[in-house]
């Protein structure tokens, strides 16, 4: 089972002509409202891409909190551990300019209450062979609490590291994957006191440091996973982008699938990068996000080669 652990909310997507400069403000037509955050968009892409997902999340009592569950609840996706707490649902307010270029502000709300505890309070625990995924929306201790859970259950810990808080060594040890952009990539090697000016060399010494694999994305440059045993890099899927709001969320989501799926790293390398690719086709986080078959259909596409 992927046991998806981290935030939900609601965004709300304005398209502009160009992204506001600081007390700026810019004018657009309309608005829509759209199922979100980096946990619900990856809890959907694992599910899309064929996992069997549990997600454990915070939501407010509010009409919010109902339409950011809608997908996950169609997918498929196991709901019994989302808590209804006193606080709203999370919202996002995010801008996208012409060129697919994107602002978010995330107002955390319901996921300021998500505590690890959530993780064995419901009718299934933790068990060895699961695949414990998190992000960073929700509070830094509860994610390390999660992370020190999951490890002494004997399951696998997966931390997509986004947005980047410091993250504290005795966590990263416990990690089995750790996969941040090239903007988390520079902030932890900073954080870690190594030369962010070098991001390959800094991920192959976190995967030495904490015996952890790093995967590296890299937008329309690709990917790179860092193992003790191997470094591949990927293509990324050509397409021309439309919105890439959530393509690091699909991509995650499709990569944690293919290692449930226990497929070779180069797999889910290509999982992933289709996944991240095909989100983008498409506006808003989720909308995008391909199911299993259309993967598949694609995986070829994406060219592995050892660095
Ligand atoms: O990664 C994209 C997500 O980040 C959006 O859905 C928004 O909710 C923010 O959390």
């Amino acid at each position: 089972m992927i046991v998806v652990f981290g935030s939900i909310g609601l965004d709300i997507v304005q398209s502009v002509e160009r992204l506001p400069r600081p007390g700026e403000t810019v004018l657009t037509a309309d608005y829509v409202m759209l199922p979100g955050g980096k946990g619900a968009n990856q809890a959907l892409a694992a599910a899309r891409a064929g996992g069997g997902v549990q997600f454990v999340a915070s939501v407010g009592d509010d009409d919010f909190g109902r339409l950011a569950l809608a997908n996950l609840d169609q997918a498929g996706v196991a709901l019994g551990q989302v808590v209804r707490r006193q606080r709203p649902t999370a919202c996002a307010t995010i801008s996208v300019d012409r060129d697919g270029e994107n602002q978010i502000v995330v107002s955390s709300g319901a996921n300021l209450e998500t505590k690890a505890e959530q993780l064995h309070a419901g009718s299934r625990q933790l068990a060895p062979g699961d695949l414990v995924l998190q992000q960073m929306e929700i509070p830094l201790p509860e994610i390390c609490a999660g992370v020190e859970l999951a490890h002494r259950r004997g399951a696998r810990n997966i931390l997509n590291a986004a947005p980047f808080q410091p993250i504290p060594p005795a966590t990263l040890a416990k990690l089995d994957s750790l996969i941040v952009n090239e903007v988390e990539a520079e902030m932890l090697a900073d954080n870690l006191g190594l030369d962010s000016g070098d991001l390959k060399a800094a991920c192959d010494e976190v995967r030495r440091r904490f015996d952890v694999t790093v995967v590296l994305t890299l937008g329309a440059d690709g990917a790179i996973t860092f193992a003790p045993d191997q470094t591949l890099r990927a293509d990324a899927l050509p397409i021309q982008a439309l919105d890439t709001v959530g393509a690091g969320d699909a991509f995650v989501g499709a990569f944690v699938a293919a290692m449930g799926a226990e497929m070779a790293l180069s797999d889910c390398l290509r999982w992933g990068s289709v996944a991240g690719g095909l989100a983008c086709l498409k506006p808003g986080a989720q909308d995008g996000v391909p199911d299993r078959v259309e993967i598949q259909a694609r995986q070829d596409e994406i060219a592995v080669s050892a660095l």
